[in-house]
């Protein structure tokens, strides 16, 4: 695809086909993380794929609780606003986007513990949504679509030791990759174009 058309057709997506996704398609994904650019030059990164359902639905139960405790609140907004309509489309298919996929990836970084105090000292995090952003451009690449979920506070932790990964180790994010339904709601965007986001020579109000 060319280099602007998988810009264009990139979204999320979080209702799946059953078409099975070639192993070969994963691996040239994952080809394309460990392509990204490296704070450290080292390029420590290890990546779990999840294929078996059964392996998904144990990583990702976290996600289910989550997933019925929004639905279960029955919460509705009066007037939603855009990112109010996305959260709400989202929030019930929290667990069913990963499960549903025939594959997740879970990018891992090495880091002990993130430290916020300055932009600096989140490398080794920022350099893993570097690797996930080539991830989720690759799998567009590929004609497939890709969920994406942050694990909330502990989850990450719990993920973690469910799939057995030690010490040290981190990740960004769960990336579900599959055939999109092609009849997926679509929910609009906020404008995307440059014009009023750019200030030449310092910031203008
Ligand atoms: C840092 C980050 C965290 C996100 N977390 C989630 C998430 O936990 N669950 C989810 O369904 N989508 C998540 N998303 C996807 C956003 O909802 C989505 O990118 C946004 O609504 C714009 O839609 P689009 O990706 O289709 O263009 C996340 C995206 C980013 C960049």
């Amino acid at each position: 695809m060319e280099f602007h058309e998988v810009i264009n057709k990139r979204r999320t997506s979080r209702e799946w086909t059953n078409k099975e996704v070639d192993f070969e398609a994963i691996k040239q994904i994952i080809a394309a993380g460990m392509k990204a650019p490296s704070w450290d030059h080292y390029r420590n990164w290890q990546f779990i794929v999840l294929h078996e359902r059964k392996e998904k639905e144990q990583a990702f139960a976290y996600a289910k609780a989550v997933a019925k405790r929004y639905v279960d609140s029955n919460h509705t907004y009066s007037r939603p606003n855009l990112a109010q309509k996305m959260y709400a489309y989202a929030m019930p298919r929290q667990y069913s986007m990963l499960v549903d996929c025939p594959y997740v990836i879970v990018p891992l970084f090495k880091c002990a513990r993130l430290n916020a105090e300055w932009v600096s000292k989140l490398n080794p995090l920022s350099t893993a949504w570097c690797v996930a952003e080539n991830i989720m451009l690759a799998v567009i690449n590929e004609r497939l679509g890709y969920s994406l979920r942050i694990p909330l506070n502990k989850e990450h932790n719990v993920v973690l030791a469910k799939l057995g990964v030690p010490n040290g180790w981190m990740t960004p994010c769960f990336i579900g990759v599959g055939y999109p339904k092609e009849d997926e709601l679509v929910l609009e965007q906020y404008d995307s174009t440059p014009d009023s986001h750019i200030h030449m020579g310092g910031w203008r109000s």
